[in-house]
């Protein structure tokens, strides 16, 4: 299994599908692991069936941008690695097609190259992918799963939310594909809460305190290895914005010539901003003296008070010198999401240790679009910070790179091959990011040229007082 983000890269009149259906609950961590497992995989199948069912077979096996696999390649993939990990690995069984391993097998091709794969059909994939699930189903009746079992893949059934995890990865990854695909809509969904009513009271940005944080977990069961293990980081004060930056405030930056002036970029970037042709975020074309957007299918004015999506990092970065900001660290940004002052730990979640429920977080592809900037205020941190988690994936200043103590688990190319300063990382997840995937110490990481991806950022500046606070004298 590889990480479904950096890997890569009809006839009938299918029915608008309602993504609220596709299981966008997670399991409580409370639950028994079996049956938080079984839960798990069948909220990402439900999910799964809704993205593919929702188009037809030529939707399904074309290829909708070069970076992106044709939505029947992961279909299937989905079903190769539940097989290579529920039912080989984990059951000990021979598998059902195990000749299928080479085709499925993202590292061996580069996405753009996938359609000239000897690929399964959709009817093939869809038979193959209810086969494994059988077995899949018998595997996780006869293991112990007991946090007391030994082996470190079944403890806990790390090995099924591994999967589960794999397959809202990949769901979400289809659900992008759905998005650069070009035809009428065929997603359909509820529109997200209206702002609350406390919005325009909101201050601007909140304090963040210095001090040590621990980062990382090493109790949570379903945490992938480049989250583990806790450590200790300093981290000083600084200020962070309350809410994701809105489109309204990105159109000041391109309205300012933001894209014009290489003041604001990075070398690499001032770069790529020219080469690539690049004037305002993925999707969005002038109307005027405004801006329209298309999403999922349809054409509609960019709405000033949501978080800006489909911006790649160098523009993240370039917005936030222009508006004499920065990028928060990784470091800084989990601490704000996670950080408890008063109880002086980490939570799992801003809001608590509470699993995401639709008061806290836009997650799920519930919704078809980011709320509002500054919804969800039951899902703030103890900061006051709005929206860490869900909505919008947030870029980091930071490289992707290993905690310390950390070890490759259950293979090499989950993380390990990563890590280094050709990836950035985002944190938090988008509306389409599965609960079960969503945690405060979760890490998604892509290349800084990514736009593709549902992402955004919010800014952060130095606390001009930390250094009084930590004794140079003027305090
Ligand atoms: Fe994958």
């Amino acid at each position: 299994m590889t990480n479904p983000r950096t890997t890569s890269t009809s006839s009938t009149s299918p029915a608008a599908a309602t993504p609220a259906a596709a299981g966008t609950s997670a399991a409580p961590a409370t639950q028994a692991p079996s049956a938080r497992a079984l839960a798990a995989l069948e909220a990402a199948r439900r999910r799964t069936e809704l993205l593919t069912d929702s188009v037809d077979e030529h939707d399904l096996t074309a290829q909708h941008s070069p970076l992106m696999s044709p939505l029947v390649w992961d279909l299937a993939h989905i079903g190769n690695q539940e097989e290579m990990w529920l039912v080989r690995e984990a059951g000990g069984r021979p598998g059902l097609r195990p000749d299928l391993d080479h085709v499925y097998d993202a590292f061996r091709t580069p996405r753009a190259d996938r359609p000239a794969l000897p690929l399964l059909g959709p009817a093939e994939a869809r038979a193959y992918i209810a086969a494994v699930r059988e077995q899949t189903a018998e595997v996780l009746d006869t293991v112990d799963t007991g946090f007391e079992q030994p082996e470190r893949l079944l403890a806990g059934a790390f090995v099924f939310g591994m999967l589960a995890q794999h397959e809202q990865q990949h769901d979400e990854t289809m659900l992008a594909t759905h998005q650069l695909r070009v035809g009428p809509p065929v997603l359909d969904a509820p529109e997200p809460p209206p702002a609350p009513a406390d919005v325009a009271l909101l201050p601007p940005e909140v304090l963040i305190p210095g001090g040590p944080f621990t980062m990382g977990t090493s109790t949570e069961p379903w945490a992938l290895d480049n989250e583990l293990p806790a450590h200790s980081v300093e981290v000083p004060g600084f200020w962070l914005d309350t809410v994701p930056v809105t489109n309204g405030a990105y159109a000041e930056f391109i309205a300012a010539g933001g894209y014009d002036d290489p003041a604001w970029w990075t070398p690499d970037g001032w770069r790529h901003v020219h080469e690539a042709g690049l004037v305002a975020p993925l999707f969005w074309e002038r109307d005027g003296e405004g801006w329209n957007r298309r999403r999922f299918g349809r054409t509609e004015p960019v709405p000033a008070d949501e978080p800006v999506l489909h911006v790649c990092w160098y523009e993240a970065d370039a917005y936030a010198r222009w508006a004499g900001r920065r990028l928060p660290t990784e470091a800084e940004w989990e601490k704000a999401a996670r950080h408890d002052p008063a109880a002086g730990r980490s939570r799992r979640y801003p809001w608590g240790d509470e699993d995401p429920g639709p008061e806290h977080a836009n997650l799920g592809q519930r919704h078809l679009r980011p709320a509002p900037a500054g919804s969800y205020p039951a899902g703030a941190a103890p900061s006051g910070a709005r929206q860490l988690i869900g909505d919008v994936w947030e870029w980091t200043a930071s490289d992707f790179s290993p905690y310390p103590g950390f070890a490759a688990f259950p293979y090499k190319e989950y993380s390990d091959v990563f890590f280094g300063p050709d990836y950035k990382v985002l944190r938090g997840g988008a509306f389409g990011v599965s609960p079960v995937a969503a945690r405060g110490t979760f890490r998604n990481w892509d290349y800084p040229i990514r736009r593709q991806i549902f992402s955004g950022f919010r800014t952060a500046r130095d606390d001009a007082g930390a250094g009084a606070a930590s004794g140079d004298g003027r305090g």
